[in-house]
């Protein structure tokens, strides 16, 4: 019970915080709608309550007077909701303004997000490296993230760091992202996509500007060739097993863009776009039979034997 009531604290305290600029600006027409539309609930009960018990019938057994019309009141609340309607429009507009700041047309993206059945592809091209699922960017730092679908409509939140964004097979959108403090920030696809959709969480792992150029650092090198003879088997058989027609390793000939780049995988803290902690036994129970861990994900069930198994977790477990 007590852990029930945690969760849901946590759920309101998460609703109501934001860490950027532009969840501060949807925030607060959130909370001024929450107070209005809360006033007139509490009005529209209060009088219906009121006029039950002081209208009762059991006090006033006779018909009453029969009226039509009250020119007064139909002005009165017409009025009122035509300025509360107005002023949220002027508010959701300047919030707009301020949130969609224009992009210039030579500014290059920061940041290339694209959205797969049912993962996250992030591309850096300034550093020129891929990665999935975990969005690492510096704090205090406003970043140009250009979004894109490989296959049907996702839709990119993190509500903690601002508003919503469609990404669309065909067609880029834009949108900027800024988190004011280090931190971790959860969100996930938000347009139903498919069988997956509910495990298509985003991970935005916000950074002091020192750590985040020593994960790019990081990143940017090109994993070792490993030296123990178990990974090396693995290494072979991500080969031999087709693994590479579809994944990028760099440094390897697997440099397909299909699923997700496992250049650094161990560098990252979950499995599955947020669905599993990345932890040995996680990996092992995917690879062993991806369908039964996700079903419908696009990756086949290459019904591996223990042995294999061993040799290519200890290889993906080298990918630092
Ligand atoms: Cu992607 Cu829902």
């Amino acid at each position: 019970m007590a852990d029930l009531l945690k969760k849901i604290a946590d759920f309101f305290a998460q609703l109501f915080s934001s860490y950027s600029t532009e969840a501060t600006h949807i925030n607060h027409i959130f909370i001024a709608f929450l107070v209005v539309a809360g006033l007139v609930f509490l009005l529209v009960l209060g009088l219906s309550v009121a006029s039950v018990i002081r209208f009762h019938a059991r006090k006033r057994p006779n018909e009453p007077k029969q009226i039509f019309g009250n020119n007064k009141l139909e002005i009165l609340w017409t009025s009122a909701s035509f300025i509360a309607v107005a002023v949220f429009f002027v508010i959701s507009v300047r919030s707009m303004e301020a949130i969609n700041t224009p992009v210039a047309k030579n500014r290059k993206p920061d940041i290339v997000v694209i959205g797969h059945q049912w993962w996250w592809e992030m591309r850096y091209p300034e550093y020129g490296f891929t990665t999935a699922n975990e969005l690492h960017i510096p704090e205090k730092k406003k970043l140009l993230m250009r979004m894109e679908s490989a296959d049907v409509i996702h839709d990119w939140w993190v509500p903690s760091l601002g508003r919503k964004i469609d990404m669309i097979p065909g067609h880029s959108n834009y949108r900027w992202i800024q988190a004011d403090t280090a931190g971790t920030y959860e969100g996930t696809c938000s347009e139903y996509c498919g069988a997956e959709h509910a495990w298509m969480r985003i991970r935005v792992i916000a950074q002091t500007q020192d750590n985040f150029n020593q994960w790019v650092k990081a990143q940017e090198e090109i994993p070792a060739i490993p030296t123990d003879s178990l990974a090396r088997e693995g290494a072979k058989l991500f080969q031999s097993k087709t693994c590479s027609n579809c994944h990028t390793i760099r440094g390897t000939a697997a440099e397909k863009r299909v699923g997700p780049d496992l250049t650094h995988l161990e560098s990252r803290e979950t499995l599955l776009s947020g669905m599993y902690n990345n932890t040995t036994e996680n990996l092992r129970q995917w690879l062993k039979n991806p369908q039964k861990v996700k079903p419908g994900a696009h990756m086949p069930n290459f019904n591996l034997s223990d042995k294999e198994l061993n040799a290519l977790v200890a290889y993906l477990e080298e990918l630092k």
